[in-house]
């Protein structure tokens, strides 16, 4: 019995595999699932799930052959663990993770990333110390938060797909070798994922339905316009005082868990700059980067075995910093102006995908889509008389 738990305890911690029966159904393709659910297929397609394998997403493979290099460079093998997550449906987790197999986009269960028929196979949540995983349903039916009445394939009911539960299989928590926390949606984020993030949209889920709208399948995040102007509410007013110019701001987070949410790699922040009659800039809350005012930046970096700070995920020892904004949380700000000098002020709440230090790090980072821009998700100029 010691004996089994120590080999248990050497097993990588990382080479676990959601749970497939033996002989359940074959995965089907999400193609198959177009013709009768044709506004949820589209919806898909445009979204992040759909593009979340090193086949479709730049971003990712970039990163995860920057894990590689590095596993190389260490003098150990390094394994697709993010495979779980990226390539859920893959048919060799286990090869993919440890690296005896890698990576394959002939193969159309990885290419497709998070298809259809993983997440409405999903029969339990399965916990676990680094990261969650799944068990899929043996029979192969379909199954959503209700009984549908009229589909031509089995279906079933679940409570997990009532309020999100089911995102908790990927999205709750993720730990490294060391133990450190890449990412934690369970402790950062409450509240019901699909009221955000799977809204109400025009026309029927399903040919046949009655129902005369379904529940959107975009689940936009940092790579949506639409979801980062909702992201946080921002009050700002100009208070005079005598010579000088009091600028108040207030911004809240709108979402339930941090902004940005939860991916390490983004960033935020809050820029004031101070113009003068003319229009030219002759005032701002930093000068070269953000980095200069820790208050007004909402980031999270880590450091690493020699306390160096922005190591990437697979290196981190500590979190070095985590300024990021709380689930509903309002933060303050208060900047003192010259008068004289400044007579309009902008306030603007700025988003990257990737800062531009792990852009520099890895190149190939700027093939993905606005990898390299800054949002304005809030933009708003005021007088000062
Ligand atoms: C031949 C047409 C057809 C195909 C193909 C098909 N479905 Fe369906 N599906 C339906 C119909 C019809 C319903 C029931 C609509 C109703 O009763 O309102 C349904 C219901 C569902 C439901 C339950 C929705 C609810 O409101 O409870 C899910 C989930 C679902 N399908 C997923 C899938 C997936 C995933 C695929 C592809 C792997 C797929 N379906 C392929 C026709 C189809
Ligand atoms: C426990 C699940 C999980 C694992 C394992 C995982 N990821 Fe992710 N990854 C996610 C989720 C969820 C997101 C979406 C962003 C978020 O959570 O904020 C994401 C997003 C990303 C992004 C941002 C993609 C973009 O287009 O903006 C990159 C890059 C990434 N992951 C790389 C990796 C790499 C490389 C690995 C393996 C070394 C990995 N991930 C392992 C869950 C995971
Ligand atoms: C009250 C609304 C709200 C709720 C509830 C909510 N979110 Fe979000 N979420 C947002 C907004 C707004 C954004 C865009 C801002 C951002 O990226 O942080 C977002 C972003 C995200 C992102 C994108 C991160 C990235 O880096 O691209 C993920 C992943 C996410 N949410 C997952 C979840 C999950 C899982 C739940 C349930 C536990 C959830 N959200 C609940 C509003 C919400
Ligand atoms: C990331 C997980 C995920 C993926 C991928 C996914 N779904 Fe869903 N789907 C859900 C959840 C959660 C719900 C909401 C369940 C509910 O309210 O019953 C849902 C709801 C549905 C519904 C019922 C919608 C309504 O408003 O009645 C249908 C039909 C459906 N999905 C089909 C599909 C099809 C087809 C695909 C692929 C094109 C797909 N889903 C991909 C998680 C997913
Ligand atoms: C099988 C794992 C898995 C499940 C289940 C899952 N997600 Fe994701 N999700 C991911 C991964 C991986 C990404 C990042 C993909 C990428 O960018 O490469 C992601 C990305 C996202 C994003 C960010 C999109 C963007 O614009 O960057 C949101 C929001 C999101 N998921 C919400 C949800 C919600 C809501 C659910 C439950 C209905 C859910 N996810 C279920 C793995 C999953």
């Amino acid at each position: 019995m010691a004996f089994i738990l120590i080999a248990l305890l050497l097993l990588p911690a990382a080479a676990r595999a959601h749970e497939v029966p033996d002989g359940a159904a074959p995965y089907e393709k999400s193609r198959r699932c177009s013709a009768c659910h044709p506004a949820v297929y589209k919806e898909w397609q445009t979204s992040m799930h759909s593009m979340s394998s090193t086949h479709k997403d730049p971003a990712h493979s970039a990163m995860f052959g920057a894990f590689l290099d590095d596993m190389k460079a260490a003098g150990k093998d390094g394994g697709y663990n993010c495979v779980t997550c990226h390539m859920p449906m893959a048919d060799n987790i286990k090869a993919l993770m440890e690296g005896t197999e890698r990576p394959n986009a002939e193969l159309w269960k990885e290419d497709e990333g998070i298809g259809c028929a993983f997440c409405h196979r999903v029969e339990e949540v399965v916990e676990g110390k680094d990261r969650n995983l799944f068990k899929i349903n043996k029979d192969g039916s379909y199954v959503a938060s209700g009984m549908a009445q009229r589909a031509p394939h089995g279906v079933g009911a679940n409570p997990l797909f009532t309020g999100g539960q089911m995102c908790m299989g990927c999205h709750s928590h993720l730990e490294n070798q060391s133990g450190v926390a890449i990412c934690s949606m369970k402790e950062e984020g409450q509240g019901n994922c699909l009221s955000c993030h799977m809204e109400s949209k025009e026309g029927p889920p399903s040919i046949e339905s009655e129902k005369e709208t379904h529940a959107s399948h975009e689940m936009g995040g940092g790579h949506s316009l639409a979801m980062l102007a909702k992201a946080v509410k921002v009050n700002a007013a100009v208070k005079k005082t005598q010579g000088v110019s009091i600028v108040e701001i207030e911004v809240t987070n709108m979402a339930s868990h941090a902004f940005p949410s939860t991916m390490p790699m983004r960033m935020a922040w809050l820029k004031l700059t101070g113009f003068d009659a003319a229009k030219n800039a002759v005032f701002a809350n930093y000068k070269e980067t953000p980095l200069e005012d820790k208050n007004a930046l909402f980031m999270k970096a880590f450091k690493g075995a020699k306390d160096e700070i922005g190591v990437p995920a697979w290196k981190a020892e500590a979190v070095a910093f985590d300024t990021r904004l709380k689930g509903s949380e309002m933060r303050k700000f208060s900047y003192p102006i010259d008068n004289d000098a400044v007579k309009y002020v902008t306030v603007e709440v700025i988003y990257r995908l990737f800062s531009p230090g792990a852009l520099k790090r890895y190149p190939l980072l700027k093939k993905a889509v606005d990898a390299d821009k800054n949002i304005a998700i809030y933009k708003k100029e005021f007088t000062i008389q």
